[in-house]
């Protein structure tokens, strides 16, 4: 047995369930469950990414002293309970549809933990909110900081902040259910078509098409922003608290009719619902800010739970200058929760000293199980598949990699350590030049299959950063938008005034347009030789090339599918797919020589057809 500590965090049985592993405090692996079973948000016991977790380690399920899960389902059954029996009989419904699973698993989820994971010692547990405190301050390159958690609910708190101090936090004050800004923008997400959970993401990227027309709707009749943004939701106008669905139909008159089935055609209607909510959340968040600010005095800030991962959000507030640095748990959602829970257990339970790291503790976020340049057993999944290849050293892998993206080319990568948390930063990720114009269009119509309005990442050299972006700070984990910078911007041609929504994204704005959204706006990720040395060559050399240090960079998966995990993954995705180019590990697959591409022709179109719209 091995002398070291460790710490296995787990969220799980409600949404992107997740295993943390630490090792005497030092993040070991990360991953979500999604990624290994291939199911989307996978809320199920996550067996597998704990397996992955403890083979980092060299660790069996019965070596495990500490396993801590991320939220109290005592609390959570309180509040589900007082919630039901203030809004009976209409939550009827809601009420026997949820119970069957509380009275079998949840409420005795210890007993469940242990038999699932085969261990007969006590497993403790940490509230929702203090997990993503705990996610968000513990790693923080700080000292000392104030905290704010934003999130659609938890047990009962829906907002909390307080102040992160040496191994210590202290969670001063909350806003609870059902008052909560993640709950009110999760309303206009299913109002507006999307998907809840995943399609908040979206709601965000059509904003900027529209006006924020039903922002004075939605202050006077949805939320009421008190001191400090203290907000209460006016319940006339939802459906959450007893009902099946989030919205009622009052909720539909306030803006013109019932709520967009999720197939049918955006219109500016739902563009200027997105650019309202955006206008008030982003009004509530620099309220709350502000006043944390105030009541903690600190000049750092950190950041976790679901409200956290809005990048136009965090951009605004990171240009406000209300704190001089903000620091985001990259897994800002519930999948951070298992690593907040595992760095709560080993601080504020067994009591161990906190040492801040320069950069910080998350190891570039890159976390997940590695696919290395050479291996066996990934030659072996790859010849299965039918896959042909070239073999590359690392030098030359990144050198050609930079050279095809420069020729046009639409390369996707599987290499190194799988990023933890929702964003791909170049383990796998999908890259093409963003200086084209039609790379948007391209990739996202023949490649992710995807709505075509929402605008790419760049990824840039961290130390160019500022010459493409107006920003001070670096954003390692593409979690804040940052303006194009004006040296960069171009006139979008005459007649551009006249395009109506997507159509506008089609016309130039800057000399790297695939990156840069309507209003100008991108959600940079800055990259560094330390953290992430072999795209940090890639980049270089993309740049001696063509003048130009910024890629795009998307997330390598198609719609409604998990980002790819292993080599096999990556090559089926590859294989359904119009990418010219695969690098997984060193191995350079060519489209044009794979005979699995002319195999799957049928296969692909049934695939396809088969797709789940959300
Ligand atoms: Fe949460």
């Amino acid at each position: 047995m091995s002398s070291s500590t460790f710490v296995l965090g787990i969220s799980a049985y409600y949404h992107d369930a997740a295993a943390a592993l630490l090792r005497d405090g030092e993040i070991v692996a990360a991953a979500q469950e999604e990624r290994f079973t291939r199911i989307k948000g996978d809320p199920e016991f996550p067996h597998r990414a704990i397996d992955y977790c403890l083979r980092e380690a060299g660790l069996h399920e019965r070596d495990l002293e500490h396993v801590v899960f991320y939220e109290s389902p005592v609390t959570k059954f309180e509040r589900l309970v007082t919630t039901y029996h203030l809004t009976a009989p209409r939550s009827l419904r809601s009420f026997l549809s949820a119970m069957p699973k509380w009275l079998t698993t949840n409420l005795w989820l210890e007993q469940e933990i242990q038999r699932e994971l085969g261990i007969k010692r006590p497993i403790a547990f940490c509230d929702h909110h203090l997990s993503h405190a705990a996610s968000a301050f513990f790693p923080s390159p700080f000292s000392e900081a104030a905290i704010l958690t934003i999130d659609g609910v938890g047990e009962w708190s829906t907002t909390t902040f307080g102040i992160g101090r040496g191994n210590e936090i202290e969670l001063a004050s909350e806003i609870r259910f059902p008052n909560s800004v993640g709950l009110l923008y999760s309303a206009f997400t299913y109002f507006t078509g999307f998907r809840i959970n995943s399609g908040e993401y979206k709601l965000m990227g059509l904003a900027p098409y529209g006006d924020p027309v039903y922002a004075d709707v939605i202050r006077r009749e949805l939320i009421d922003i008190g001191e400090g943004g203290a907000i209460q939701l006016n319940q006339r106008y939802f459906d959450y608290l007893g009902g099946l669905t989030m919205t009622n139909e009052r909720f539909a008159d306030l803006f013109g009719g019932p709520p967009r089935q999720p197939e049918a055609p955006i219109t500016q209607r739902e563009m200027d619902i997105a650019a309202s909510i955006q206008s008030v959340l982003n009004e509530v968040v620099l309220t709350m800010a502000r006043h944390v600010r105030e009541q903690t005095q600190m000049h750092n800030l950190v950041m976790a739970g679901g409200v956290a991962l809005n990048v136009v959000t965090t951009g605004l507030l990171a240009r406000s200058g209300l704190f001089d640095n903000i620091w985001i748990q990259p897994a800002a959602g519930d999948a951070g929760g298992a690593l907040g829970a595992a760095l709560w257990y080993w601080h504020m339970q067994l009591r161990h000293p906190r040492r801040p790291a320069p950069a910080d503790a998350m190891k570039g976020s890159l976390l997940g199980p590695e696919i290395c340049p050479t291996s066996q057993s990934d030659d072996q999944e790859l010849r299965e598949l039918g896959a042909v290849w070239t073999s590359l050293d690392d030098a030359s892998a990144a050198s050609t990699l930079a050279r095809l993206i420069a020729d046009g080319f639409v390369v996707a990568v599987a290499r190194g350590r799988m990023e933890w948390g929702p964003r791909a930063l170049g383990a796998r990720s999908i890259l093409g030049d963003a200086r084209r114009t039609d790379m948007q269009s391209h990739m996202n119509l023949k490649i992710k299959f995807r709505e075509s309005f929402r605008p790419f990442a760049p990824m840039v050299l961290a130390e160019d950063a500022s010459f493409y972006f107006d920003m001070q700070h670096e954003s390692p984990y593409m979690l804040f938008a940052y303006p194009v910078a004006e040296r960069q911007r171009v006139n979008p041609p005459a007649d551009a005034d006249r395009l109506f929504g997507i159509e506008r994204l089609q016309s130039p704005r800057s000399t790297i347009p695939a990156v840069t959204h309507v209003d100008y706006s991108a959600r940079v990720q800055t990259v560094r030789a330390e953290t992430h040395p072999f795209m940090h060559a890639a980049l270089a050399e993309f740049k001696r090339l063509t003048g130009c240090s910024v890629i795009i960079n998307t997330s390598f998966n198609v719609r409604g599918e998990p980002i790819v995990c292993t080599a096999g993954d990556a090559y089926r995705c590859f294989a359904m797919t119009d990418i010219d180019y695969l690098l997984v590990g060193n191995r350079l697959c060519a489209r044009d020589q794979q005979p699995a591409a002319a195999r799957n022709a049928e296969q692909r179109e049934k695939w396809l057809a088969g797709f789940a719209l959300d």
